[in-house]
This record gives structure tokens, C-alpha cells and sequence, in this order.
């Protein structure tokens, strides 16, 4: 098939591509690189030897993604590209919603213009919000999350199952997910914010590499076992890998469909850098701080549905992830 990807460049994105030229897709990248680098699309190529088409565009420019599509005939989409920082979404609500869902809307759009019908969205667990029990289930209201950010996500899903209801041939995949770490072995591609990062393993491989002092756990009071957060971390090529299952899926099915992608497995902060500091021989200096604004204590996925529905199960462990994401953090 051939598929754009929009925010192609980015830490989900580049794997998914990568995974996408293994698989024989052909891969058309859209990405303004407002939080990622053109060089990502050099590596893709190193690693794959096949160089996508790359438009560095802003998904909220009509005529631009127009362009695109009259350029290529896009058989699906899968759509990254969004503002993703919790905090900065709280302090800037009107800045998310505008962007993320401006793109999403322009690009069902165009879709819509010429006939393009398979749509997997970049979604994620933070559409259960705090009200559901955990492990979360695909079928739990999935209708407040607890940031800007977040809400766009809700409100995103909707317009999809909306658009869906009023267009049975269309093909929708809301790919909810938890939290993804680690990088592609080969070093080239992983998880390389701007500034200070606001994720837990950008942050570990900063601390890792002498970059940053020394992480602040936030929080150690919560009702878990060791008392800090516990998250449902997964292998990011585990994920690209679950996009492709995806579009497999989507390529002769209609409707709308959420599906968890995640392990199963809660793991919490404190097991985190411990694991990092096994896999990887470093020490990983930390202080207790308060909790975060937002912060759940705990929570992970029912991984029931991607196995029956798509045929996708994670693969690496815990260890594979902290090898990997310090292997690329190293050289970052
Ligand atoms: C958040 C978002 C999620 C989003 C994901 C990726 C919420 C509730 N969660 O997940 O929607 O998809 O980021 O952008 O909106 N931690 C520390 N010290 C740090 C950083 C993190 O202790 O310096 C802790 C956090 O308190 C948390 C865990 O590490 O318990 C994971 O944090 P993080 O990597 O930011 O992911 P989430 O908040 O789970």
C-alpha cells in the first residue's frame, strides 16, 4: 500500500515507517518538523535502504496535503502528527486544540476528496481519564482525560466515529496507547525531545549520558507497592509493529474499532530505573519529589483485544527496552 505518514519524522512515526518499508509499503512522510529532525528521514534510509517521499508540511495546510495526495495515490493514513506535552497543553489549551484538532479534520478532509478510506489514529490510554478501573478494556467509556492534551485525543476519536457512522465504507483504527520506550537497535532512530525532556526514559538517558543531574521521581506516597506510579511501558518497534498489524487489518474492513496497545504489565517508576540500571551497568542518581499535576497512581492494559483482533502480542521485555533506549541515548 502506499501510506502517508504524518509526523513521519517523529519518535513513533520513524519506527512505524521503518516497520512500514520492512513490511513493503511504500511510505510517503508529512512532517513540519516542529518537534523532530529532518536527518530522521536520512536514517530511515540507512536503515532500511529505501528513502521515503518526504513533504515537510503542516497537516492544518489544505493545499499542501492536497498536493500530496494528487502527487501519490495514498491507500491509508496514519496519523502521528500532533502536540503531545501534557504540561504545555494545560498552560496552552487553545494551541492544542487548534492544532491537533485542525489536522485531523483537514486530513479527513482530503481523505475525503480523493477516496482515501483506511484511517489509523495515533490515540492513547489517557482517553480512560480517571474515573475507569485498570486494566483498562476498549470498551470502558473512554470520554474525559485529565489535560488539554489528552481531551483532544477524546474528542478526535469521536470525530472519527462520527465520520465513520456517516461513511460505512470508510476503515478507522484508534490505536490507544500506553507508554512507549525504547529505540531501534540499530542506534539511529529513539526518543530525542527538545529541551528538557518531560517523559520518564528521555529523562533516565539524559541522567544516563551526564546530561541532566539527576531524575526527580514524582511522588513515592501513592498507593502502589513501592509507593511511586505504576505505567504499562512497551518496545516502541513492539508498537510500530502494532500499526502495521493495524493496517493489515483495516486493508478489507469497514467500521471504527479502538484497540490497547501495551503489555499488560504495570512496572513502576522505581522498577524502571532499576531495570535501566541492571540492563545498562549505570547508576541513575534520584531524589523524591512531589507528585505530578495529573498523575495517575496506576494503570495498564487489557491486551486481550490486539491479540484476537489484529494478531499483535509486545515481544521485548523491560530489559530490551532500557538497552535499547540507553544504546541510542548514548550518541544522542
Ligand atoms: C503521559 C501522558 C500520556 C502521553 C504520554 C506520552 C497523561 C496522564 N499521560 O504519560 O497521555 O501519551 O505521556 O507523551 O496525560 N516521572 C517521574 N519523573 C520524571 C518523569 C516522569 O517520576 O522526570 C514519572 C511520572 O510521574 C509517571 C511515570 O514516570 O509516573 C511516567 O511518566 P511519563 O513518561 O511522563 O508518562 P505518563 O505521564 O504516564
Amino acid at each position: 500500500m502506499n501510506v502517508l505518514v504524518t509526523g513521519g519524522a517523529g519518535y513513533i512515526g520513524s519506527h512505524t515507517a521503518v516497520e512500514l518499508i520492512h513490511a513493503g509499503h511504500k511510505v510517503i512522510v508529512a512532517d513540519d518538523l516542529s518537534n523532530a529532525k529532518a536527518e530522521v528521514i536520512d536514517r530511515i534510509e540507512t536503515i532500511t535502504g529505501t528513502r521515503p517521499a518526504f513533504y515537510p508540511i503542516d497537516c492544518k495546510d489544505k493545499a499542501a496535503l492536497d498536493a500530496v495526495f494528487a502527487e501519490h495515490k495514498i491507500d491509508a493514513v496514519i496519523h502521528f502528527a500532533a502536540f503531545k506535552a501534557v504540561g504545555e497543553s494545560v498552560q496552552k489549551p487553545l494551541a492544542y486544540y487548534r492544532n491537533n484538532l485542525d489536522s485531523a479534520l483537514t486530513l479527513l478532509e482530503v481523505m475525503e476528496k480523493f477516496g482515501c478510506r483506511k484511517f489509523i489514529f495515533s490515540s492513547s490510554a489517557t482517553v480512560y481519564g480517571p474515573d475507569n478501573p485498570y486494566p483498562y478494556k476498549e470498551e470502558m467509556p473512554a470520554v474525559k482525560s485529565t489535560s488539554p492534551y489528552g481531551q483532544t485525543k477524546v474528542m478526535i476519536e469521536r470525530i472519527i466515529a462520527d465520520y465513520v457512522a456517516a461513511n460505512p465504507d470508510f476503515c478507522a483504527v484508534l490505536l490507544r496507547y500506553f507508554n512507549p520506550i525504547g529505540a531501534h537497535e540499530s542506534g539511529l532512530l529513539g526518543d530525542d525531545p527538545n529541551g528538557i525532556p518531560n517523559n520518564l526514559m528521555p529523562y533516565i538517558g539524559r541522567v544516563a549520558a551526564g546530561k541532566l543531574e539527576k531524575l526527580t521521581i514524582f511522588g513515592n506516597d501513592y498507593p502502589t507497592p513501592d509507593g511511586t506510579c505504576r505505567r504499562d511501558y512497551l518496545h516502541v518497534v513492539d508498537l510500530a509493529v502494532g500499526h502495521l498489524k493495524a493496517l493489515e487489518f483495516a486493508k478489507d474492513k469497514t467500521g471504527v474499532e479502538a484497540v490497547n496497545l501495551g503489555t499488560g504489565n504495570g512496572v513502576s517508576v522505581l522498577e524502571l530505573v532499576s531495570a535501566f540500571q541492571d540492563a545498562n551497568n549505570i547508576k541513575i542518581p534520584y531524589v523524591f519529589g512531589p507528585r505530578r499535576d495529573g498523575d495517575l497512581p496506576a494503570f495498564w492494559a487489557d491486551a486481550e483485544k490486539a491479540k484476537t483482533l489484529l494478531g499483535w502480542e509486545a515481544q521485548y521485555s523491560v530489559e530490551d527496552m532500557c538497552r535499547s533506549a540507553w544504546n541510542f541515548a548514548k550518541n544522542a
